[in-house]
Parts: structure tokens; sequence; C-alpha cells
């Protein structure tokens, strides 16, 4: 298998050909990753947070950027924001905590590297953060930018102050999901690619968030077991003087720590999830001078309406707060979604697209971005395209599809409550005659960061919401009208839910 069309082709499911959901619990992967031996440095915990709006942080421009250092309060600051525990539920197995970054089955895949360049109170080196503890772990004693260069591609004279890996460790996630989990994976590291960049707009660095580089080099910095952790995508942030001072050279990596990729001892190889990510691991040359993206998916839109210019809706959450208290809600009711709400949240889905070369961080153009309208005020049922870089939305079907498509996400029925079906779509021959496998990974992780986008400007606004991974495909396609190599990688559903009915009513 050498395309990611065979891949997600392969991992469809299929009505007809469930093969039942059995786990096996005592090969039950640990969500939390340690070292033992190596105790994590406190990160500072009571620092003041801003209260601005996840609407005003999307809305953030390159004339705010502050090139002032990194320190440790700031970095603690753009971790707490990035991923943080939540809330505690008990379980039969003791205490279960739930994070501030969606992750499909609440298995959490992903784990978070620091390469700390430049940051003042902190010394040179590759930390893990761990989020249990709240602190970052020494792995490796100073920092080489040759080695940093060589796998990320960069110049020595633009060094960052820091880059944050983002890694899924396979089994945590394929342990429930098996052959299907590679999806999994990369939506998930894109919700928490999401998390982290919207931390450093509220921060008003200057970063990158980098899809493409060469996966052992990056591996192996980590000193990560790379048949078990792969990194998925680096985030470059540049800040101070960008002068890397002569330091000692990064120490050797110990053999030990690539050993705490491990997280059960009934771990299971799923070959295809192996080579999806072999034969995506080769970069494509001349990624930024690719044409803009121009599939319509094999749809044809009727007629195109530019997004309602409504205000910021009153009594809206911090970001902050949006960040806390974001959960999955699934007890949705049959009330139409105002739609001041509505366009806001499209609105946030728009706005760093006018924003590529000034951020540096816009989430490109290689998916696209389908609505199934069921209860918004002003707007007919139907199936509609939304144009990211017009702010419009195109009608391509009328009609009211919300159960159907509840239907088609395995009969999970309260989705027909939702207002409206946020559905990510992708041209499998257009992304890889672009960038071949590697864009698959593109696609995926674009998906979950404005999946994770979205939750939060819901939450912000007191709407419920919750992705879907979990779809008959070719069912999927079927309803939407997709042909030929054009699928559907992800559903986020939002609407009114019962705890905050009221909050919709008073408009
Ligand atoms: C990629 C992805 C796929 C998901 N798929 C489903 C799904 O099919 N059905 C569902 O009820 N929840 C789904 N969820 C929601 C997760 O179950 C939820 O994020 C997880 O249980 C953690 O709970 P929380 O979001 O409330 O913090 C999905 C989440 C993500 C990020």
């Amino acid at each position: 298998m050498t395309s990611a069309w065979d891949y997600h082709n392969r991992t469809s499911y299929d009505r007809r050909d469930m093969k039942g959901g059995y786990l096996d619990w005592s090969s039950q992967p640990g969500v939390f990753k340690s070292y033992p031996g190596r105790s994590p440095a406190p990160l500072p915990r009571d620092t003041l947070l801003t209260t601005e709006s996840v609407q005003s942080i999307l809305a953030v421009g390159n004339c705010e950027s502050d090139a002032s250092p990194i320190n440790l309060n700031r970095l603690g600051k753009i971790l707490y924001l990035t991923h943080t525990l939540t809330a505690k539920a008990r379980v039969s197995g003791g205490d279960f905590y739930y994070r501030s970054v969606a992750s499909a089955g609440a298995l959490y895949p992903f784990e978070l590297y620091v390469a700390a360049l430049t940051v003042a109170d902190l010394k040179a080196g590759i930390y893990h953060h761990d989020i249990l503890n709240n602190g970052l772990t020494l792995l490796r004693n100073g920092i080489s930018a040759t080695e940093l260069i060589q796998g990320l591609g960069f110049s020595r004279d633009n060094l960052p102050a820091v880059v944050f890996f983002l890694t899924a460790i396979i089994f945590r996630s394929s342990w429930k999901y098996r052959d299907r989990a590679y999806r999994y994976l990369l939506l998930d590291t894109g919700h928490m690619a999401e998390n982290l960049s919207l931390a450093l707009r509220s921060e008003r660095l200057r970063f990158r968030v980098f899809y493409d580089f060469e996966d052992q080099a990056v591996n192996d910095l980590l000193a990560i077991d790379s048949n078990r952790e792969v990194c998925l995508a680096a985030v470059c942030v540049w800040a101070g003087d960008g002068v890397l001072k002569d330091g000692p050279g990064l120490e050797p990596s110990q053999p030990d720590l690539s050993a705490y990729s491990k997280v059960s001892d009934g771990e299971r190889d799923y070959p295809i999830i192996r080579e999806i990510h072999a034969a995506s691991s080769y970069v494509p040359k001349n990624n930024n001078q690719r044409p803009p993206f121009r599939s319509q998916f094999g749809l044809a839109v009727d007629s195109w309406k530019e997004l309602p210019d409504t205000l910021e809706p009153p009594d809206i959450l911090s970001y902050p707060e949006a960040v806390q208290k974001r959960r999955s809600m699934r007890n949705y009711i049959s009330r139409e979604m105002p739609e001041q709400r509505f366009s806001a949240l499209l609105r946030g889905v728009c706005s760093d697209i006018h924003l590529t070369v000034i951020m540096e961080s816009s989430i490109p153009d290689c998916i696209g971005i389908g609505l199934l309208i069921g209860n918004i005020v002003g707007w007919t049922p139907g199936f509609y395209l939304l144009d990211r870089t017009r702010r419009a939305i195109g009608l391509v079907r009328e009609g009211f599809m919300m159960d159907e498509m509840a239907h088609v996400c395995l009969d999970q029925a309260w989705l027909a409550n939702c207002s409206v079906h946020i559905v990510f779509l992708a041209d499998f021959n257009e992304m890889e005659e672009t960038g071949g496998a590697r864009f698959y990974r593109h696609a995926m992780m674009n998906a979950g960061r404005l999946g994770q986008r979205i939750y939060l400007l819901a939450t912000s606004m007191r709407i419920g919401c919750c992705g879907i991974g979990a779809f008959y495909d070719a069912e999927a396609a079927m309803l939407l009208g997709l042909t030929g190599r054009n699928r559907m990688l992800y559903l986020v559903g939002a609407g009114v839910v019962k705890k905050w009915a009221i909050w919709n009513d008073r408009l």
C-alpha cells in the first residue's frame, strides 16, 4: 500500500461489515507518559491570563506581534492554554482526567515536547511536558542548532526561540480503533496543534506550524521509539534576538529514554498504520510554491451568499474560560441556533485564511468545508459549501438531512438534533497529485485544527459541540453527493444544548 487513498479506503466503515467492538482491557494503554528517575520541574501556576475572546484572538494580525523574549512564566501560560486537565471522573480503575484537547474515545494519543533554545530562566534543552504534574521533564541537556536545522530545514540566521513538537503514541488509539487509528492520531494531533496555535496568538508571538520535516531526524532528536511514537507536527516560535548563544551542544540521547514510548505490555502491531506512516514520510519538494487547491469536490453550487456581518454575541466566555470549559456535548435539543452565533462560528473558521503571510500559521486550503444546515434562524435546511476566502456560503442542495447523517454516523441518533453539521472534505486525487501521501497528514491535521477551533468558539458562545470520527464512509459520500475520490474526513456537530438553552433563548 502506498497511497493515502488506499489507506483511507481500506479503513472505511461499512454497515454490512463491522467487526464487533471488543476491547482487551488487559492491554489498556497508559495515558500519561512519564520518565521514571527524572522528576519534572514545576511550571508556574498562578499566571495572569488574558480576558480576550477566542474571536478576537483569531483576528490578531502581524502588526500586533510581540517579539519580547520568552521566559518560563510565558512558556507556562502557553502550555497551560494548550494542554491541561479540566475535569476528573471516578471510574472503576481509579481517577480519569478529561483534558482541554478533545480526543477520539478520550484516548489522548498525543504528547508535547519543548525544545528550548533561548528561554529566560530555563536552560537550553529538550523537555517533555508532563501534563499530570504540570511540569517539564528535562530529557536532553543543551541544544544543537545543527540537529534542529537538519530536522526542520531552516537557516541558522533565523533560529526560533522555542520549538514545540507534537507526537502521537500509536497504540493508545489503535488499542480501540485498530487499523482506522491513524486517522484519529492525525485528527487528535490537529486538535492539540490548534490549541497551541491559539495560545501563541494570544501571546502575540510569531510562529509557524510545520507538518513537513524529516521524520526520523525529529524522532531521534526527541529520543522517542519511532515504532511506537511518531512526531506529526512541529511549531516554531520566534522571539527575542534569535541569536543562539553557543552552548555545550546537545547531550547524546540516552538509549533508555525511547523505552518510555511503550504504553502497554499487550501492545499490538497494525501493519497498515506502519505502512501509511512510511508512505507519508516522503516530503514533496517546493511545497510552498504549489498552486491553491481548486477542488469543489465534484459539487455544483447554485448560489453564493456572504456571511452576515453580525456583531460579536453578548456575554461570551473569555478564551481561557472556553479552554477550561470545553467538553463534547451530546444532549442537543431541537431548537434553532440564532443566526448571530452561527455567523460568529463560521467567521472564526474563516478568520485566519487571510493572514497567511502575517502569522505564518494560517490553516491552508487542502481541505474543503461543507455545512449540513438543519436548524438555523434564517437559513433553509440543506447542504452548503463554505468558501473561507470569500467568507461566503454556497447552496449545493436543499433539504433536511440531519436524520440521515445521524444514521450514517453509526446511528448516533442525538446528532439529528444538532443545528448544523460542519463536514471536512478532501479530494484525494488533487491532494495526492500535489503533495503525495504527506498531504493526507496535512488534510487530517487541518481538519482537527478547525475542529478544535469550532469547539472553543462554540463553548465561548454556550453552544454545544462534538467531533465525530465514526461514520460509514461510503454512505457519507453518497449522502453529500461526493463522487470519485472525494470523501468526508471528519464531522463536527454544533447546536443548542439543554444546559445552555436559556442563553440562546435570550437572543
Ligand atoms: C477525532 C475525534 C473523533 C470523535 N468521534 C466521536 C464520535 O464519533 N462520537 C462521539 O460521541 N464523540 C466523538 N468524539 C468526542 C470524544 O469522545 C471526546 O472528545 C472525548 O470523550 C473527551 O471528552 P471531552 O471532549 O468532553 O473532553 C470525537 C472526538 C475527536 C477529537
